[in-house]
């Protein structure tokens, strides 16, 4: 692949879809490989806009919209960064020859709706996942639960970041979860998938990269794993490396193999596991970098935004953790627009600690607004110092 000056007529140019945090340090690494950027999302200003060379702001579920804009800047890459996309129109602009899209617009597909990711796990792959079933009615949800039991999640299939998602302990709580779910759904199609709840004695992010090797040929590399804290479905503190045993490792990178050789494609893959003993579970996977691994911004030698920006273009990649860390989330605590930050020295002058930013054009209570990242001996310390880092970053209205 030939490498182009960006601006000229033989740039190689990359499209983002979704202009988030996560997109916005994907663009940086691109940028200084001197690729041609252009983000994507359905708000002005969002945090990639700001780094990338050209910025639009259409609607991504919008199929005539997608198709419009490809073909205006035609990018030779099309990198998803949410799941809300038109992914049918990302099958025939890829059948079209018009864009690559990363890793595949089949990955991007089966993963947009919780229903087709799960059924390829546990039906076509047969990977060890929590029981489910799918319900697209009050009452077929109370039949559902009726064979799953309680405890049990109740998601909407099409929801991220725990939108919409309840933990359902009691029967009276049924009704209640039926309606948030359908609230909150990001497209609402009506549909969730029920999950029986697994005991685990901890949950990884194992960072599975696939890259091209020197003779052109797809291998797969593992980041060490990634712990992580979730609440209310919502990643608040992630670590690495996650300890754990053997033979459970061998077998998390075993299930993440086989499914990301499934998927196919080139790039980082997030995949959700949880971990009791030795055994393991399969939750849930993206097919591009994971919010909890920014952590690996501050831990290896190259970051998951640098070995997605790598394994896209064809480059070798380095999966070697360097150091151990940690990272905690900087909410808004606010609700306001163009928010002003508070509390920057004092975060920074915590040991071994950093700070990144998103500049989102507004705040809510619990919007992720920026991320503490530090490193230390232990990822007891480190959580430690990411946790007190975040906590001395203050928003508020100007
Ligand atoms: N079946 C389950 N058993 C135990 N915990 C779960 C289960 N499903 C979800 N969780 C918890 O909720 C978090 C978010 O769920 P997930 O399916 O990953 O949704 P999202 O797509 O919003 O990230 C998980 O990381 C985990 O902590
Ligand atoms: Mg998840």
């Amino acid at each position: 692949m030939q490498f182009g000056t960006p601006l000229s007529h033989h740039a190689l140019r990359v499209m983002l879809l979704g202009s988030g945090e996560l997109g916005k340090e994907v663009i940086i690494e691109l940028q200084r490989l001197g690729i041609e950027t252009i983000a994507v999302d359905r708000y002005a200003h969002a945090p990639a806009h700001q780094v990338a060379h050209r910025a639009h702001v259409i609607d991504m579920g919008d199929a005539k919209a997608l198709r419009a804009l490809v073909e205006q800047e035609r990018p030779h890459f099309i990198v998803p960064e949410i799941e809300a996309i038109a992914t049918d129109e990302l099958l025939s602009i890829e059948a079209d020859g018009l864009a690559r899209v990363i890793p595949t617009a089949r990955a991007a597909q089966l993963t947009m709706n919780r229903a087709g990711i799960r059924r390829l796990a546990a039906e076509t792959l047969q990977l060890p996942t929590s029981p489910y079933r799918f319900a697209d009615s009050r009452e077929k949800l109370h039949a559902a639960i009726r064979e799953i039991g309680l405890p049990c999640f109740v998601k909407p299939v099409m929801s991220s970041s725990g939108k919409g998602q309840s933990l359902v302990r009691e029967p009276e709580q049924i009704d209640a979860a039926w309606t948030y779910a359908a609230h909150a759904a990001r497209i609402d199609r009506g549909e969730v998938i029920i999950e029986g709840m697994i005991d685990f004695d901890f949950e990884i992010t194992l960072l599975t990269v696939r890259a091209l090797d020197a003779n052109g040929q797809p291998v797969t590399h593992f980041c060490a794993p990634i712990g992580h804290r979730q609440v209310n479905g919502d990643y608040v503190e992630s670590w690495q490396p996650q300890p754990m045993s053997e033979v459970a490792r061998n077998r998390a990178r075993h299930l993440a193999r086989q499914i990301t050789d499934n998927l196919g494609g080139l790039g980082v893959f997030g995949v959700e596991l949880f971990i009791k003993g030795d055994d393991v579970w399969f939750s849930e996977l993206s097919p591009r970098p994971h919010d909890t691994g920014m952590v690996t911004l501050c831990t290896q030698y190259q970051s998951e935004f640098s070995l997605h920006a790598r394994a896209i273009l064809g480059l070798p990649v380095d999966v070697r953790l360097r150091e151990t860390g940690a990272s905690a989330v900087i909410y808004g605590n606010c609700d306001c627009t163009a928010p002003v930050y508070e509390g920057l020295a004092a975060a920074l002058s915590v040991p071994n600690s950093d700070i990144r930013l998103f500049g989102k054009p507004y705040a809510t209570l619990t919007r992720r607004m920026g991320v503490a990242l530090s490193t230390a001996e232990s990822t007891t310390i480190a959580r430690e110092r990411a946790t007190l880092c975040a906590s001395r970053i203050q928003l508020h209205a100007c």
